[in-house]
């Protein structure tokens, strides 16, 4: 894989690159890594597979590798049959209905660093909390919804600064829309999709910003290919905003 910018590095040393991973001041950083199509799509028949390859793959581990944690949503731990990982995983769920006898669970490596983690409301059925408690920590993070800023807070308490977020579009959008993502990692595949796949971030539209306010501005970091494949790295700078003294 080549660096194309900010300078030519060819090959890359993807570790290095990536090495650099984000910083928040107050909570755990939160990486976003995801794969799109040329034209926006995040899924090819339900799964993103059919949009990945070797690069992608490669990228995907060196993530996984530089994270404390991986973060993901109860729709793509299923429709991904997500599996075991030496990096704990961490699972955002309201139902609770997952797939409890599945390796992610049985086959998670012991002891309590890297334990699935599930991260639930406190409406969850009783009998599914129980099931997820025999397999998995289990994190109350709100009452209907799981309130991410405090899920954030209670993984910086178990000492994982670094979280890696691996989707899906539905929980990106909440993460986006609460100012929650510091970088975001996007893998563009070299094909087109077309129909109604979702994109990066699904859900509402987020709030312009208001002006003089808070707003995020989106810098280029790094950009690499392979084999036709592009990836992107862009991170998060926030300014405070220049509110006029009244
Ligand atoms: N291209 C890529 O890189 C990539 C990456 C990831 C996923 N995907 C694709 O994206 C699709 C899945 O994404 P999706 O947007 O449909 O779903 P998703 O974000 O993966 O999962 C949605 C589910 O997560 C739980 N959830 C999300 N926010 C919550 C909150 N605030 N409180 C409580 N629970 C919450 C709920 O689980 P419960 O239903 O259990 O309550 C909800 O139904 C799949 O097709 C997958 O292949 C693509």
């Amino acid at each position: 894989m080549r660096q194309l910018l900010p300078d030519v590095v060819d090959p890359v040393d993807l570790t290095a690159l990536y090495g650099d991973v984000p910083a928040a001041s107050s909570r755990p950083a939160v990486r976003l890594n995801m794969i799109a199509s040329i034209d926006g799509a995040t899924e090819v028949a339900g799964k993103s597979g059919g949009l990945g390859g070797k690069p992608d793959s490669e990228v995907f581990h060196v993530l996984r590798s530089l994270a404390k944690v991986i973060l993901v949503a109860a729709g793509t731990a299923r429709s991904e049959r997500y599996g075991p990982s030496r990096t704990p995983i961490a699972i955002v769920t309201r139902s609770c209905a997952l797939d409890w006898d599945s390796a992610l669970f049985t086959e998670a490596p012991q002891g309590a660093a890297a334990r699935p983690i599930v991260v639930t409301v406190a409406a969850a059925p009783r009998e599914e909390l129980s099931r997820a408690r025999a397999v998995a920590d289990v994190v109350v993070a709100g009452e209907r919804d799981v309130d991410l800023a405090a899920t954030l807070h209670a993984l910086g308490e178990r000492g994982f600064d670094a979280v890696l977020c691996e989707g899906g579009p539905t929980l990106n959008g909440q993460l986006a829309a609460a100012g929650l993502i510091d970088e975001l990692c996007l893998s563009v595949s070299p094909m087109v999709v077309g129909g109604g796949a979702k994109r990066v971030l699904a859900g509402p539209s987020l709030a312009p910003p208001a002006e003089g306010g808070e707003r995020t501005d989106w810098r280029l970091r790094s950009l690499c290919e392979q084999d036709g494949f592009l990836f992107l790295r862009y991170r998060a700078e926030r300014s405070a905003g220049t509110a006029a003294p009244a």
